[in-house]
């Protein structure tokens, strides 16, 4: 299987963000990585449903929500709504995270979980079966454009093990300081999805930088 990019919304071009949908939907990205901030459980605040809703117009792929708010079982309804295919929940917001998880699945969504970079992946055990999808948090949740950190590597590892024993069906996506070296790292530890945001929008080819990351595939590096 081919390397699942998920570029990321958030360092696109709001002033013209059609154009910017319609490079990713020519391109060889898979998916639309959309980041929601709350300004209460990362720093900083992102945008939401009218953003979304207006994204969800123009994309002929699926919206990959990740989102980074307090509260996340009040709006589900909502990301539902505004065209959330994969809805992302972090671990950290969630008191009671099977519940979170059956709601998100029973809207008709994809269920993934995130987890901050001190948050240990075996704290997942007992719900891995149930996940479409865990994304490990590179970098603090907040903003873009941050130095990855190593350890999400040996994150990746542990937890293509705790998949492989459970034969869970959850897909592995790596988030923040995301670029050609840095993935290639994740995707042999084990990765099926790379979301990146200033690497591709800050790049002069933004299509070619996509289907450079999009050709990193771990059977290419054996
Ligand atoms: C950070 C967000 C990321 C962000 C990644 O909290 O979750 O999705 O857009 O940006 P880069 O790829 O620039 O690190
Ligand atoms: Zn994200």
């Amino acid at each position: 299987m081919s390397t699942i990019v998920s570029p990321s919304m958030l360092s696109c071009d709001f002033a013209n963000i059609q154009r910017d949908v319609e490079m990713i939907n020519n391109s060889q990205a898979d998916w639309f990585h959309i980041d929601v901030m709350d300004g209460v459980f990362v720093p900083n605040i992102s945008f939401g449903f009218p953003i979304i809703s207006a994204i969800k117009k123009h994309a002929t792929k699926p919206l990959d929500v990740h989102i980074m708010i307090e509260n996340p079982d009040d709006y589900l309804t909502e990301f539902k709504n505004c065209g959330t295919d994969i809805l992302t929940v972090h671990y950290e917001a969630c008191r009671h995270l099977h519940r979170t998880i059956q709601a998100i699945k029973s809207l008709g969504m994809k269920a993934g979980v995130a987890l901050n970079p001190h948050t240990p992946v075996d704290l997942l055990k007992d719900i891995i079966d149930d996940l479409d999808l865990v994304l490990i948090m590179s970098v603090n949740p907040g903003f873009g454009g941050q130095k990855f950190i190593p350890n999400a590597i040996n994150k990746v590892k542990e937890l293509k093990s705790l998949i492989t024993k459970s034969k869970s069906k959850a897909l592995i996506e790596v988030d923040g300081g995301v670029n050609i070296d840095t993935g290639r790292l994740l995707v042999e530890a084990g990765a099926d999805a790379l979301v990146a945001g200033s690497f591709v929008f800050g790049s002069s080819n933004p299509s070619k930088t996509i289907e450079e990351l999009k050709q990193l595939n771990s059977t290419e590096l054996i």
